[in-house]
């Protein structure tokens, strides 16, 4: 169950974290993956690990937040990896601030690169997804999307609009058998959180119902499920991942 023999995948933010998460995945389980983010050397030194364990996998230094680079940067791509059957949207930043504080720079960066960016690549591969009658995309949100934070305005309306976006985009898309999915996740054990004192750690693992974070493994296996052939039933979905922090 849940292979992906015969399919490409592009995975964006696949340099670290989540990404490289379900990038791995999706390899493991028989994809061609193409790992897209800024840091070229880091795909690179993912794309030979990947291949070396058996997979496929190709570096492609594509930025989210210039749009106007995306058709030039997908003609680059060998043969191949090129035709992408199955769209992960991930990267994303934050620039958090309240919003008294916040400035329409911080908006307009989260923005673009969290959602347009979304909205742009998606648009980019449809054609090819059409042509095939075959199609996936899933956008990485978050459940401050669903349930909103303070201090993540800009944040939370780029994670909502990517809902709205899916559920848009399942309508028009449904009948080619492309479907248009986000998994939301909630507090994922990263970089960052490794950093938190012990008691802020608490305090978070506090709110979950299930009494731990979330690993980068746990976000990659719902991504799976949504880009399998076995999940082509399911279409213009939020997926929380949050172990019970939002329910
Ligand atoms: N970690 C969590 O607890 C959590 C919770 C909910 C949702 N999320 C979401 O999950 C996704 C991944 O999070 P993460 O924790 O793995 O983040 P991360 O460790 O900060 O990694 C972010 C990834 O996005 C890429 N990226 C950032 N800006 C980019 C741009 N302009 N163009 C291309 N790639 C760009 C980065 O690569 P380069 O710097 O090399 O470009 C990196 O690979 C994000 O969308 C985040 O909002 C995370």
């Amino acid at each position: 169950m849940f292979r992906l023999d015969g399919k490409t995948a592009l995975v964006t933010g696949a340099s670290q974290g989540i990404g490289e998460a379900i990038a791995r995945l999706l390899a493991r389980q028989g994809a061609r993956v193409v790992l897209a983010a800024r840091s070229l050397d880091k795909l690179t030194a993912l794309a030979a690990e990947i291949t070396a364990a058996g997979g496929a996998a190709y570096p492609l230094a594509l930025d989210v937040s210039r749009a106007e680079t995306f058709g030039e940067r997908l003609k680059s791509l060998p043969e191949d990896f090129a035709g992408i059957d199955i769209l992960v949207n991930n990267a994303g930043i934050t620039a958090d601030n309240l919003l008294a504080r916040m400035s329409l720079d911080d908006w307009e960066q989260v923005l673009r690169t969290n959602l347009t960016g979304a909205f742009a690549l998606s648009k980019e591969v449809l054609r090819g997804m059409m042509k095939k009658r075959w199609g996936r995309i899933v956008s990485v949100g978050s459940v401050v999307g669903l349930m909103g934070n303070p201090g993540q305005a800009n944040y939370a309306a780029a994670k909502a609009g990517l809902v709205g976006f899916a559920k848009s985009l399942a309508r028009e898309l449904g009948s080619r058998n492309i479907t248009v999915n986000v998994v939301a996740p909630g507090y994922i054990v990263t970089a960052m959180t490794d950093k938190l004192p012990e008691a802020a750690r608490e305090e978070l693992v506090g709110q979950i119902a299930l009494k731990r974070l979330g690993t980068v493994d746990d976000v990659a296996a719902a991504v799976l499920f949504l880009v399998s052939e076995e999940g082509g039933y399911v279409t213009g979905q939020a997926l929380n991942v949050s172990g019970g922090l939002y329910i």
